[in-house]
C-alpha cells in the first residue's frame, strides 16, 4: 500500500513511520509512506501556506492553492482512484470497519490540517472523505493520519506474523478483546485465571470468548446490541454475568 501524506510537518510523520509495525512494514516493502509538503507547492517566494480568515476572527486558515497542488502531486504518485481523506474533527469517526475498507485499497492520500483548518473550497473540490479520530480537537492532522495508517497497516496481508494476528484484536469480530496475562503466575496476591494454566485448549478458547463477550457487554453494551448473538454466545454471556454479579 502506498500512502501519501500532505503535511506541513513531514518530519513528524516520517519519525512515526519508522517505528514498530509500520516501520517494519515499510522496510519489508509492504507499505510506503511519503510526504508532500504544501510549502513546496506555495506559489510565492515566502512559501506562504496560510492566510487570515475572511470575516475576521482568530487564527489562520490553510490556503487552497498549495494544498490543491500538493494533493495533485500526491495523486500523480499513486494508482488512479485512491481516495483523498482529510483528517478533521468534523469527519466520520474512524473505526475498525473503516480501517478494513482502507486496507483493501492500493493507496491513500491523507491531508493533515493545521491552524484553524482548511479553506472549505479545497475540501469541496478535492476531498472524498473527512475522518475524525474522535470528539476532541488536536492541533494538527499528522497524529490522526498516522493513527489511521497504523490501524490500516496491521490489516495488510503479511504485515503481522501469526503470533500477532489482528484477527483476535478488539473490534475485529465486533467485540472487545479478552484480558491477557503473562508470567509470573502470582503478582501482589493476584493469580492468573486457572483455566489459562490448564493446557486445555478448548476450555481456554471458550473462556476467552466468554471474557470478550462479558467485558464488551459491561464496557460497550452498544457493540453487543449490534450483534446477533449465537446460542453459544448467549450461554457464555449468561455464564459471565452469573460469575460477575452486579456487572450487569
Ligand atoms: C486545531 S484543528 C482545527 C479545528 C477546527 N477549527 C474545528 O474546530 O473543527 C487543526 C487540524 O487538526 C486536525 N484535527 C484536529 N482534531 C482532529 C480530530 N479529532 N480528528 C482528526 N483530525 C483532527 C485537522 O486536520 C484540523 O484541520
Amino acid at each position: 500500500m502506498q500512502v501519501q501524506i500532505v503535511s506541513l510537518f513531514p518530519e513528524m510523520v516520517r519519525t512515526v513511520a519508522e517505528y514498530g509495525v509500520v516501520g517494519r512494514a515499510s522496510k519489508r516493502g509492504l507499505l510506503s509512506v511519503n510526504c508532500v509538503n504544501p510549502r513546496d507547492h506555495a506559489p510565492d517566494a515566502h512559501r506562504t501556506v496560510d492566510d487570515r480568515p475572511y470575516g475576521g476572527g482568530p487564527g489562520m486558515v490553510m490556503k487552497y492553492a498549495p494544498l490543491a497542488e500538493s494533493i495533485q502531486a500526491a495523486q500523480a504518485l499513486l494508482p488512479e482512484n485512491c481516495p483523498v481523506i482529510c483528517l478533521s474533527p468534523q469527519g466520520k469517526v474512524f473505526d475498525q470497519a473503516m480501517a478494513k475498507r482502507y486496507a483493501a485499497m492500493p493507496g491513500l492520500v491523507l491531508v493533515a490540517g493545521r491552524y484553524e483548518g482548511i479553506d472549505e473550497r479545497l475540501i469541496e473540490s478535492y476531498v472524498d472523505e473527512e475522518v475524525s479520530l474522535g470528539d476532541f480537537v488536536l492541533s494538527g492532522g499528522e497524529i490522526a493520519a498516522m493513527a489511521l495508517v497504523d490501524a490500516v497497516v496491521r490489516l495488510l496481508p503479511g504485515v503481522l506474523g501469526d503470533a500477532e494476528s489482528a484477527q483476535q484484536d478488539s473490534f475485529m469480530e465486533g467485540l472487545l478483546d479478552c484480558p491477557h496475562y503473562t508470567r509470573p503466575e502470582l503478582i501482589d496476591g493476584r493469580q492468573v485465571p486457572e483455566v489459562l494454566l490448564s493446557g486445555d485448549h478448548a476450555r481456554i478458547a471458550a473462556w476467552r470468548k466468554k471474557e470478550a463477550l462479558g467485558r464488551t457487554y459491561v464496557r460497550r453494551r452498544d457493540l453487543v446490541d449490534r450483534l446477533n448473538l449465537s446460542e453459544e454466545q448467549r450461554r457464555l454471556l449468561d455464564e459471565y454475568l452469573r460469575e460477575h454479579p452486579g456487572s450487569d
